[in-house]
């Protein structure tokens, strides 16, 4: 169970919310591939490409919108039984693609920067990720 102040927290946050879902999973991604090369590589579609050509093709902030918007249902539905069927979604998504745990896990100090980027400065992105996590660990 996510802890409730950690969840009010965030669910306030997206109140606070100062871009657009495309924008904002643009810069994630973008804040990923810089601080943390190896991966792109994860990326079928982008593996290999310059971050211009990444910019440019609009995939980034297409596929960056679908992962922000995932990141707000969780938020909504941490505390109800909905959760077990996203939870279960994400594991074999991202198993289907062979992402490694660790990796999923690691990223989550980009994630809280670019949310702080764009006004959801709470501070309880990280625990509400760490409660994430822990719930699809695999
Ligand atoms: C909190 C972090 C993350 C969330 C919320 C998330 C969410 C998502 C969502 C919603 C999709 C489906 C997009 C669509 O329908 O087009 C997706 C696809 C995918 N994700 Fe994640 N993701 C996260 C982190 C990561 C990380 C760190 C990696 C790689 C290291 C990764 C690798 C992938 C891959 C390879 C796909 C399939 C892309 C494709 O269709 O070509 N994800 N993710």
């Amino acid at each position: 169970m996510c802890d409730a102040k950690v969840l009010s927290d965030v669910r306030a946050d997206l109140g606070n919310c100062s871009g657009e879902f495309g924008v904002i999973g643009e810069a994630l991604f973008l804040r990923m591939f810089r601080e943390r090369p190896a991966v792109q590589d994860n990326f079928p579609k982008y593996k290999g490409q310059t971050v211009d050509k990444l910019k440019s093709s609009g995939l980034l902030s297409a596929h960056g919108k679908k992962v922000v918007e995932l990141l707000v249902k969780l938020v909504e539905n941490a505390d109800k039984p909905a959760l077990t069927q996203m939870v279960n979604d994400f594991i074999a998504l991202h198993k289907k693609y062979s992402i490694p745990y660790d990796i999923l896990k690691a990223t989550k100090s980009e994630v809280v920067a670019t949310l702080g980027e764009y006004g959801m400065k709470s501070g309880s992105w990280g625990p509400f990720l760490d409660f994430f996590f822990t719930a699809i660990a695999y």
